[in-house]
């Protein structure tokens, strides 16, 4: 069966209610906590995806019972200390940076090496900045050319606390500290860079010994040793992050309506709606509530007569961060010039996002400039594609995948897109939901 697909014409005018699959980082996040928590936790709604198998296999080869139907997923948590494996232990990571990032800080004080690995794109991006910090805890790393996977943690008994600054808006860094400070004896204190904060809500809702103090341009987290995790089930929101590719398809088609169901709207991840409404776009967040800590509302949107560009402001860089490259299409097709910088992170990703992001927008017709780390893009609100587009060699990177079918939908012309196997990692169901919206 072919691995690609292809798409000629635009999407029309459409009005439609859907329903995206569940919050990724919400899921792994799920699974690692319920695995060391005391008994049987479930979750309802979890991400059916290859990077939250991933983590469920993971924890299995850490000796935890799992089960799994299409509705719902139990985890059987031994305790804090519960991990059971054999030795030479390899954990896949498969194309996921959050499991494999998030795992090395429960993994701290195992008491035999364990081998982390992942496929291609996972195997060109930086675990030094997650084995830097947990070395200075006490915990022995080995690592492919100093910074890649395949690497091996060694784990001690005897770890001392840390004072971390988190500077770069990782959540990823930021989690994986504090898993590990809560296996520490003593105090460890973070400054951390905003970015999404799942995992101290998460800490918060479990009453775990994790402080935050809100200050204006960074938190400040203080970790104790925990001593126990509770079992607790969840109902997983909806994910932002993919809700993000029809908030964008709606955007761009004028006088089309959308409503997305029971999204999470953290405050930390709702960047592109912030964006979005800055450049004229009409979002509603209908139906808000609270659970466990974590926001989530019904998403409207209307696509509007005219998009205004953005000068994107520095504060916004972390929280729409898996969001930029479908957020540029929005930029391409505003009055004016569109700016965004300080992006390094952006290229950082499964794959270099900010490149791609160029490069698709060059292909459309759409000038850019760009630096290592910012691009303009000059918008064109008369941009009709009639060439033929194709986009491959993309590191199989799922948001390169959307992201152009989105802009196939948008702008017209005659795409062909591979690997649209992509997908499975983040969002199975993506083309089920665009061929509901695009009759
Ligand atoms: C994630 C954090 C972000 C994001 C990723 C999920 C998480 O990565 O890009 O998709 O769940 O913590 P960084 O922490 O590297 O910015």
């Amino acid at each position: 069966m072919s691995n690609s697909v292809v798409f000629k014409n635009k999407i029309k005018r459409f009005s439609n209610t859907i329903r995206v699959s569940g919050d990724k980082s919400i899921s792994i996040r799920w699974i690692l906590f319920s695995s060391l928590a005391e008994g049987v936790s479930e979750a309802q709604n979890l991400l059916m995806s290859q990077d939250v198998m991933a983590a469920l296999n993971a924890v299995k080869t850490l000796g935890i019972k799992i089960k799994l139907n299409e509705r719902s997923c139990k985890i059987y948590g031994r305790g804090i200390n519960g991990f059971k494996y054999k030795k030479n232990l390899v954990i896949d990571a498969k194309n996921s940076g959050t499991l494999g990032r998030l795992i090395l800080g429960f993994l701290v004080n195992t008491t035999s090496p364990i081998k982390l690995i992942g496929d291609k794109s996972l195997s060109k991006r930086d675990f030094k900045r997650i084995s830097d910090p947990l070395s200075k805890f006490g915990v022995n790393f080995k690592l492919k050319n100093k910074k890649n996977l395949p690497l091996t943690i060694n784990g001690s008994s005897d770890l001392t606390p840390i004072k971390y600054f988190e500077n770069r808006g990782s959540a990823q860094c930021k989690s994986a500290v504090i898993f590990a400070a809560s296996r520490t004896k003593g105090t460890t204190s973070i400054k951390a860079k905003k970015s999404r904060n799942h995992t101290e809500l998460l800490c918060k809702y479990l009453n775990l010994p994790v402080t935050v103090q809100n200050k204006k341009n960074y938190d400040l987290i203080r970790v104790k040793k925990v001593k126990k995790i509770r079992n607790f089930n969840y109902k997983i929101p909806s994910d932002i992050s993919s809700s993000a590719f029809f908030i964008v398809l709606a955007s761009l088609s004028q006088g089309s309506n959308l409503t997305i169901k029971d999204v999470n709207i953290n405050p930390s991840r709702v960047g592109i709606i912030t964006i979005l409404k800055k450049m004229g776009i009409k979002i509603y967040l209908k139906n808000q509530k609270y659970y466990k800590g974590e926001k989530k509302a019904d998403i409207k949107v209307k696509g509007p007569k005219k998009i205004r560009s953005i000068n994107c402001p520095l504060k916004l860089n972390s929280k729409p961060i898996d969001e930029f490259l479908v957020i540029f299409l929005v930029a391409a097709k505003a009055e004016g010039i569109s700016y965004f910088k300080n992006l390094d992170e952006l290229n950082q990703k499964e794959s270099p996002r900010l490149i791609w992001g160029a490069k698709i927008l060059r292909k459309m017709g759409i000038k850019t400039i760009t630096t290592k780390n910012s691009i303009k893009i000059f918008g064109n609100p008369n941009l009709k594609i009639k060439k033929k587009i194709e986009i491959k060699n993309y590191l199989k990177d799922h948001r390169v995948f959307m992201t152009s079918v989105i802009a196939a939908l948008s702008f017209g012309g005659k795409w062909k897109i591979h690997d649209k196997d992509s997908i499975k990692t983040s969002f199975p169901s993506f083309l089920d939901i665009i061929k509901k919206i695009n009759k």
